[in-house]
């Protein structure tokens, strides 16, 4: 394909000399002359292992040269990636200058092309921003339809520097965001070469899986330091502690305890966290990511709350009791603070969960109920149906596949607060439905 890629800095560079390699023909754009004037000699404006090299090759064998001129990189290419920088502010927020003025310059250059050219953001930009910012720019520029004249796809950037040209060459994935059929080919051409699973998506959630990402690796890297600094204090080696901790690809490394839904709880979680502040106040070492997992966690129970509240309904059913399907254990389960807050509210509340039936009557967890939350035992229901039908609001608190049938039949006038995304069918649900955090 012809390429245009805007931003000739880290991500700029190593996109231009990555694929020219893979056999397109690329044009760089940058506003620095100097950074131009390296590329067309040959020479990476950035330092970054085995670039050199590369863009030595692509440049001697034709397939890459830069500009500063926007408009003739517009005119010699199908496709224009858009890696320019978007920094931090003092105040946090994203410096959007650099993007918006890129896609002024590509506009302006996309009035007179007849062909339709398709704008990758390779920029890190946040949810909102290329509907809000990058679509309308364009279209303002160029006079054309968005869609129509031109298209538009997400395509972040997941490199390290340090191992970009590795990282370019085997990503953990190749994620498209696009709303049209020919955005996403345009950008997916790019990409024959690649060896990565590949992920066609919104634009919203490219944006948004860029942050998640990134987030995460940072979160990652606290929580580890933390889990070090602790280690140190009381004569652990904290690197054989991590090496094992990360040869549990269940449930250390993997998609569980994921997926965005309802607060933790149970006898282990809260208790294990809160002892592991403790000890690392004791000796102090402050954990600021350890300290904030029980206020997070108690957030989500106050939101879970808010969403009941809203409703402005008395009366609630609620389904699920103990801290997660399949258990009896009613230990800090966070339905139970749920249902005690929405009691407090004045809410009228029928509880059910096979589990606690059970136990109500032979468990291990009776004595508990009785003396513990007696407030509650007595809104126990023994069916689903009997939690169901009277009520207003109906909340399904965690995933007994017993729910789904009865939380899919609710009525119109009932509305359903769902806090653990029941797999139910959207389009077949007369009631109103609310998600937590989806
Ligand atoms: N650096 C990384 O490892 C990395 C990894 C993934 C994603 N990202 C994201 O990619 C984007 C670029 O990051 P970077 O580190 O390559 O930035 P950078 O600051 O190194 O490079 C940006 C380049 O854009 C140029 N530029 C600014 N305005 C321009 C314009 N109107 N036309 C042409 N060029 C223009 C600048 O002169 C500069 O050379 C950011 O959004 C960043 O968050 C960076």
């Amino acid at each position: 394909m012809n390429v245009s890629v805007f931003g000739l800095g880290y991500v700029g560079t190593v996109s231009a000399g990555c694929f020219a390699a893979d056999g397109h023909q690329v044009i760089g754009v940058d506003v620095h002359p100097d950074k131009v004037a390296a590329i067309n000699e040959g020479r990476s404006p950035v330092v970054e292992p085995g670039l050199p090299e590369l863009l030595r090759s692509a440049v001697s064998g034709g397939r890459l040269r830069a500009t500063t001129d926007p408009a003739a990189a517009v005119r010699d290419s199908e496709v224009s990636l858009v890696c320019v920088g978007t920094p931090s502010r003092r105040n946090g927020s994203l410096d959007l200058t650099h993007l918006e003025r890129v896609c002024e310059q590509i506009g302006a250059a996309l009035r007179d092309r007849s062909a339709y050219h398709v704008v990758v953001i390779r920029s890190t930009v946040l949810p909102g921003t290329t509907h809000q910012v990058v679509i309308p720019t364009l279209e303002r520029c160029s006079g054309k339809r968005y869609g129509e004249g031109f298209g538009v796809s997400v395509n972040p950037e997941f490199l390290r520097e340090g191992s970009a040209l590795k990282d370019f060459q085997k990503p953990p994935l190749t994620l498209v965001g696009h709303n049209h059929a020919a955005d996403a080919s345009g950008t997916i051409a790019l990409y024959q070469s690649i060896d990565a699973p590949l992920f066609s998506t919104s634009v919203r959630v490219a944006e948004m899986m860029k942050y998640t990402s990134n987030a995460w690796h940072a979160l990652k890297v606290c929580f580890a330091n933390e889990i070090g600094n602790v280690c140190k204090e009381v004569g652990i080696d904290s690197h054989e502690v991590m090496d094992i901790f990360c040869r549990d690809e269940k449930l250390n490394l993997s998609s569980y305890y994921l997926k965005p839904g309802f607060a933790f709880g149970g006898s282990c979680l809260p208790k294990d966290v809160r002892a592991l502040q403790y000890r690392a106040r004791e000796l102090d070492v402050d954990t600021p990511v350890l300290r904030a997992i029980l206020p997070s966690n108690a957030l989500q129970i106050q939101r879970a709350l808010d969403a009941v509240l809203e409703t402005g309904r008395k009366r609630v059913g609620m389904l699920g009791f103990s801290f997660k399907a399949h258990t009896d254990d009613l230990r800090e389960s966070p339905l139970v603070i749920l249902a005690e807050a929405l009691l407090g509210k004045g809410i009228s509340l029928r509880i059910y969960d096979k589990n606690v039936s059970v136990s109500r009557l032979v468990g291990a967890n009776k004595d508990y109920i009785e003396r513990q939350i007696p407030h509650l035992s007595s809104l126990l229901c023994d069916s689903i149906a009997e939690t169901i039908e009277p009520s207003d609001v109906v909340i399904v608190g965690n995933q007994a596949p017993e729910f789904v049938e009865p939380v899919q039949r609710c009525r119109s006038d009932q509305i359903i607060v769902d806090l653990v995304r029941l797999p139910l069918s959207g389009a077949a649900l007369a009631a109103d439905y609310r998600g937590l955090c989806w």
